[in-house]
């Protein structure tokens, strides 16, 4: 379990992430919604400590992973893949290579530095891309590929590191709808398949629903919904988004009703 107690990160005056406590169960999938500068992304860097919080603490199933450093905190941040809307690959290095990347933790460093793989990582590497759909792109450079191959290639290489925890930020947001509903499945297969908890900063809360059994959503830094997608009711969704100019239920019925068949969460047969 994670279990985030009153977590605050702040930038100068500005709070970030205020005051936010929550647990997450193993093997949950949790999509956190909310508006631009809501607080989503700083929540996800505090979580994996690639951003150090103000105050409040964070365990994983009961070890405190806030204040780590050295080993520690690399081993915690083994644990938490991590998979970003740019997809962060090395552009100049084949797919196979930036997949063995997410191995480099398990090496000493010489041979991280030298990026000498064992055959076993290999064949690791390969089966996970099997898994994505992008073996048979392994020898292709990462800047000829599609924007949906990369982020394929980037959650490969975020399995490798053998997380416990995957933590998504908006990753289908450079994505076309086709691509980004891969991307989904593939998410919700890995948390289905491996039991992974899988966190997701989302910006369309239809995705959010489809994929995600529970949806945290976050106003100025706070939680304001914190419960199951289906229950999430349009007063939830206000206090989430505003209301702003527009007439809200306009707006809501645009993002939230499910679409057609063809968009329809498949997992939805699996579960
Ligand atoms: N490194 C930083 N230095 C200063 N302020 C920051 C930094 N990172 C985030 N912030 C501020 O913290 C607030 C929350 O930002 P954050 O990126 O977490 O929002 P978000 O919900 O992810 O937004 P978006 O949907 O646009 O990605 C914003 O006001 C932002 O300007
Ligand atoms: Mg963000």
């Amino acid at each position: 379990m994670l279990a985030i107690e009153n977590l605050k990160k702040q930038f100068g005056q500005n709070v970030a992430v205020d005051d936010v406590s929550l647990s997450i169960g193993t093997g949950e999938m949790v999509g956190i919604i909310g508006r631009s500068g809501a607080g989503k992304s700083t929540l996800l860097r505090c979580i994996n400590q690639l951003s150090e919080p103000t105050s409040g603490q964070i365990a994983w199933h009961g070890r405190r992973v806030t204040g780590l450093r050295g080993r520690s905190l690399r081993n915690w941040q083994r644990q938490c893949g991590m998979i970003f809307q740019q997809f962060n690959l090395v552009p100049r290095l084949d797919v196979i290579t930036n997949v063995l990347m997410g191995r480099l933790s398990y090496r000493n460093t010489i041979l991280s530095l030298m990026k000498v793989f064992a055959q076993e990582e290999r064949a690791m590497a390969i089966m996970t891309l099997e898994r994505v759909e992008m073996a048979a792109h392994a020898l292709q450079r990462a800047d000829t590929l599609s924007g949906g191959q990369q982020q394929r290639v980037a959650i490969a290489r975020a399995l490798v590191q053998e997380p416990s925890v995957l933590l998504a930020d908006e990753p289908i947001a450079s994505l076309d709808p086709r691509n980004a509903r891969k991307v989904m499945e593939i998410l919700r297969s890995i948390n289905m398949e491996d039991g992974i908890t899988v966190l997701c900063n989302l910006h369309t809360l239809d995705t959010a629903r489809r994929y995600c059994d529970r949806i945290i959503g976050m106003a100025a830094g706070k939680i304001v919904y914190d419960g199951l997608s289906h229950e999430l009711d349009l007063k939830s969704l206000q206090k989430i988004y505003g209301a702003e100019d527009q007439p809200f239920d306009e707006k809501i019925t645009s993002t939230s009703i499910p679409q057609g068949d063809d968009t329809a969460c498949p997992l939805t047969h699996v579960g």
